[in-house]
Parts: structure tokens; sequence; C-alpha cells
């Protein structure tokens, strides 16, 4: 079924409130899902509110969080959500960073003890908006093995960067670093399916096509993702003071005990380097020079890092909304907050 931008948001917001999520974190972690769910990332959209509800309902989601901000230094700071809800937290500590790196040139925020963030590239597009440069990573629960590994140890760990240019284009580019997320295996045992043999690992740690013998999803790009993911965990987590690597607490494990996560951003000001109104000319040229390349045959075009996401959001609205299951819909308008799936659930299970 297709819905209207704030129909969509509406619907997902009172859900969250109905669970017990206050007013002002039911909207901003709404308006984020939205955002996700808009540009195709279907995966962090309305599909996650059942799971939150749930969270929230149980406690372990902190409904009305104590958060406090440490500032640590003029350029850095430590915003400790009390597991309140990620996606405010995470925005929380994007506004504190784009303040200070306009204030001193750079920025390093870290959040502490906060839960799930959703997509991450909404906090990195935050301050290309401001004409800042940014990056964010977060953790997230293990379900990686290191590169020749047997176990499980870093999670799909995220990392988003963003910039602005001197017209309507954002480059927003924002991956998991693992090849495929869980959610891929689930769709290919539903379809009967194999997988591609470089998605996961079985216990031996060695690669499956069968979807039902995947232990573990596996980096990518083989030892270079597993360094990315190693060191988004050295920011977001090492760095920061919360559990780190398989420490780290699963997203199912007990919906009642905040989940305490942590998450990095870096903001940085043009105007401390070639200037912001330089570097948004030269972002433009960018994006123009590649996206007048001569395609490779099958590819059509070079787009720039977030373009097919904005794409995707614009052709969705053009057709009458944006996609929503029906059995989903149904969930939102009804009156049930969650049906107890997520407390306890296997991660590694259909
Ligand atoms: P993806 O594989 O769809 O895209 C990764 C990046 O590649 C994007 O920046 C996209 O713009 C770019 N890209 C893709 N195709 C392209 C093309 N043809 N030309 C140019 N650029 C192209 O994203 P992925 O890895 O599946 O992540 C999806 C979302 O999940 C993200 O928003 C991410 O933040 C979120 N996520 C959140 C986690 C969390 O714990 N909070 C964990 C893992 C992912």
């Amino acid at each position: 079924m297709r819905l209207q931008r704030q129909e969509l948001k509406d619907l997902m917001k009172n859900k969250m409130m109905q669970a017990g999520l206050r007013e002002d974190h039911a909207e901003q972690t709404a308006e984020i899902l939205t955002w996700s769910h808009e540009r195709g990332y279907a995966s962090h959209g309305a599909v996650r509110v059942e799971y939150y509800s749930e969270r929230i309902y149980k406690g372990g989601i902190t409904r009305d969080p104590h958060v406090t901000w440490k500032q640590t230094g003029p350029c850095s700071g430590i915003l400790d959500g009390d597991n309140g809800i990620g996606y405010v937290m995470a925005t929380e500590g994007m506004k504190k960073a784009i303040a200070m790196a306009k204030e001193n040139g750079v920025a390093v925020v870290g959040m502490a003890n906060i839960s799930h963030s959703g997509s991450i590239g909404y906090y990195a597009e935050m301050a290309a908006k401001e004409d800042m440069v940014a990056i964010t990573f977060c953790q997230s629960d293990p379900m990686a093995v290191p590169y020749g590994g047997t176990e499980p140890y870093y999670g799909t760990n995220p990392i988003s960067f963003a910039a602005p240019t001197a017209d309507d284009r954002t480059v927003v580019f924002d991956m998991a670093t693992t090849v495929q997320a869980w959610g891929k295996i689930l769709d290919k045992r539903s379809q009967g399916a194999s997988i591609p043999a470089d998605w996961a690992v079985d216990e031996k740690g060695l690669p499956v096509t069968d979807p039902h013998l995947v232990n573990a999803l596996v980096p990518i790009a083989g030892a270079k993702g597993y360094g990315l993911m190693m060191m988004v965990d050295v920011f977001s987590g090492v760095l920061l003071g919360v559990p780190f690597g398989k420490h780290v607490s699963s997203m199912y494990h007990d919906l009642s005990e905040g989940r305490k996560l942590g998450q990095m951003h870096i903001v940085i000001d043009p105007d401390r380097f070639v200037g912001r109104e330089e570097f948004k000319k030269r972002m433009s040229q960018v994006c123009d020079e590649l996206g007048s390349m001569p395609a490779a045959e099958g590819y059509g075009k070079v787009y720039y890092p977030g373009e097919r996401a904005v794409m995707r959001r614009d052709k969705a609205y053009a057709e009458g909304g944006i996609e929503v299951v029906d059995e989903l819909v149904e969930y939102l308008k009804g009156d049930a907050i969650h049906f107890d799936r997520y407390d306890h659930k296997n991660r590694f299970a259909d």
C-alpha cells in the first residue's frame, strides 16, 4: 500500500507513543524512519517500529532518559543517553557537534549508552545541510566473523560520510561493513534459494551457499573490510567506554535491558581548510564530472553516493507515495503495541 509521508510518519509516531515513548522522541524517531524508508532502505524504516515498541514497552529503551552532556575539551564531548532512543541521542549529539565545529573548526562527539539509531546517513546529512563535512559510525550487535575467524565478533558496524555541494545535491555515503544484511539471508531462506559464497560462513568459518547453514556474516572486501569494521568499534566502543566487540549487546537478547551502544560523530568546518563556498563548488564539480563520465556497459550512469536513494524517494512520491507492506500498515493502525515476537529471539533463526 502506498502512503504519503506525513501519514506514514504519524502512524509510526503514534505507535511508539502508544508504547510509552515521549512525544518529542517519537516525533524525531518517526522522522528518521521515514527518511530511511522513503529512500528505499525499507530494512531501516517502518518494519522496525514493532521491535522498538516492544523494547520501549518492556523498558529496554528509556522512555524519559536522564541525558547528560560532558564537554571534554574545546572540540570534544560525550553525551550519555541513559539508553534513550538512539535516533534522538544521535540527533542531539550531531547538533552539539555541528555547533562545536562551527565554533572551533572541528568536533568529535561520542554518544554512549544509547539504543539503535537506524540509518546513520541521516546524522551525517544533518551536518552537510549546515555546510559541514561529517563522518559518523556506530556499533551494532555481533554477527560477523573477523577475517579468517569462526565466531561472530563484530556487528554490521556502519559508516557514513556526508559532504555538501553548491547546489541541492548532498553526497551521503552510508554503508554497513558486512557484505549483506542478515535480512537478505532470511529472504533467501524463505525463497528456498542459495546465497553467493561471499556473503556468509558456517561454524567452521568456511563460505556457505546454503542459507540455513549460516553462522555469521562476513566483512566487505576481506581483510580490508574487517579492518574498517574493527576501527568503527574502536572509535564508537573502545574509545567511549561502552561494551565493545563480542560484548556489545544483542538486539534481541533481553528487551527489558538497555543496549549501552556507542556512536561517534566527527564534523569538520571547511572554512578551516579551503573555505565553505569553495568546498561546495568543488564538490559540485566532482559530482558533475562523475555524472557526465561515460558509463561502462550495463551501468547506465555513474552516480555519486546517495544519489540513487534520493531518486528512489522522488520516484516513490511521483508514483503516489511510499510503498509499505499491507500487514505493516494494519499493525501501525491497529490497537496492539507489539506481539511479543522479538524478546529472546535467536538472531540466526528464521
Ligand atoms: P547500500 O549497500 O544500499 O549502500 C551503501 C552505499 O553505497 C550508499 O551510500 C549508496 O549510496 C552507495 N551506492 C549503492 N549503489 C551505488 C551506485 N550504483 N553508485 C553509487 N553509489 C552507490 O547500504 P547498506 O550497506 O545495505 O546499508 C543500508 C542502511 O543500513 C544504511 O542506512 C546504514 O546506515 C544502515 N545500517 C545501520 C546499522 C545500525 O546498527 N544502526 C547497521 C547496519 C546498517
